[in-house]
């Protein structure tokens, strides 16, 4: 199948079509998504959290991103595979910006970088696709801003914060990204910037009329539990799925039950009888 591009992704948006994104950590699950046939896969770093048990992504450096990236891209086909940059790796200077996104790619493997915010990084984000890295935005919540933000909250509820969140969006666009994640804002003001933006909106709690959607994948298959938002649907219960698993494998340990003979590797009765003697 075709390779999901970044020229992919303004296709879509042109011709309607609803763009599909997870995220994924490791190279098994990468494999599972891409394989379904998702569009792009995001090495968020929501790993904080997910992967390494933070309460929030603060930690994660890019190190850890390069890691988990390097995992996923060797089970990707398809799909686009987009880094996030970590907290700090795009706020000192222009000059580190280009250099840690520059990581993701060489190192990684990843096709595009994402960073959380707007008119505050617009000149690092120009920056970097002139150095032909692309980039996708974020916009209204950026968990990156938690202790400014003071906690995980609806953004753009206000006339004037709406009004930036829609500034902000149009500066990226100018800027030359290839999306724009919107992440918890109501559901009109998603459906305005959709509609004002020639770029592809990737909504999480941000609505319907979005671009296409993104989910955090241990979230919608019931994995992660820790803190489950509204916005999430889980399309399975994968946690219960394990937990039952895992029990009934000590069950049958404790009981003798596993393993069976068909699990076992054999050997002549000729060996067998000089290792006894
Ligand atoms: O880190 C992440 O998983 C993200 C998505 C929630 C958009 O940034
Ligand atoms: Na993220």
């Amino acid at each position: 199948k075709e390779k999901f591009t970044t020229a992919s992704f303004l296709k879509a948006k042109a011709e309607g079509r609803k763009i599909t994104m997870l995220t994924a950590y490791d190279y098994s699950t990468a494999k599972l998504l891409d394989e379904a046939g998702v569009d792009s896969i995001l090495v968020g770093d929501s790993l904080g959290m997910v992967m390494l048990g933070y309460e929030n992504t603060i930690k994660v450096t890019i190190e850890d991103i390069i890691h988990h990236t390097k995992a996923v891209s060797r089970g990707v086909n398809r799909a686009l595979i987009i880094a996030d940059m970590p907290f700090l790796s795009y706020h000192v200077s222009v000059e580190d910006t280009i250099r840690n996104a520059g990581r993701l790619i060489k190192e990684g493997g990843a096709h595009a970088v994402k960073l959380e915010g707007g008119e505050n990084i617009i000149e690092k984000v120009k920056a970097l696709i002139d150095a032909q890295i692309p980039v996708c935005g974020h916009l209204g919540l950026t968990p990156q801003s938690v202790n400014m933000l003071g906690g995980f909250k609806v953004q753009g509820k206000s006339v004037e914060k709406a009004k930036k969140i829609i500034e902000d969006a149009i500066l990226l666009e100018k800027a030359g990204v290839f999306a724009i994640v919107l992440e918890a804002v109501p559901e009109p003001l998603a459906k305005i910037i959709t509609e004002k933006v020639s770029v592809p909106t990737i909504g999480i709690g941000a609505g319907r009329y979005c671009d296409g959607q993104v989910l955090v994948s241990q979230d919608m298959l019931g994995m992660f539990s820790d803190f489950t938002p509204k916005f999430v649907k889980r399309f399975r219960d994968l946690g219960k799925e394990i937990r039952e698993g895992v029990k009934e494998y000590i069950k049958e340990v404790q009981e003798g039950k596993f393993p069976e003979e068909k699990h076992t590797f054999k050997m002549s009765q000729e060996i067998i009888d000089k290792l006894k003697a």
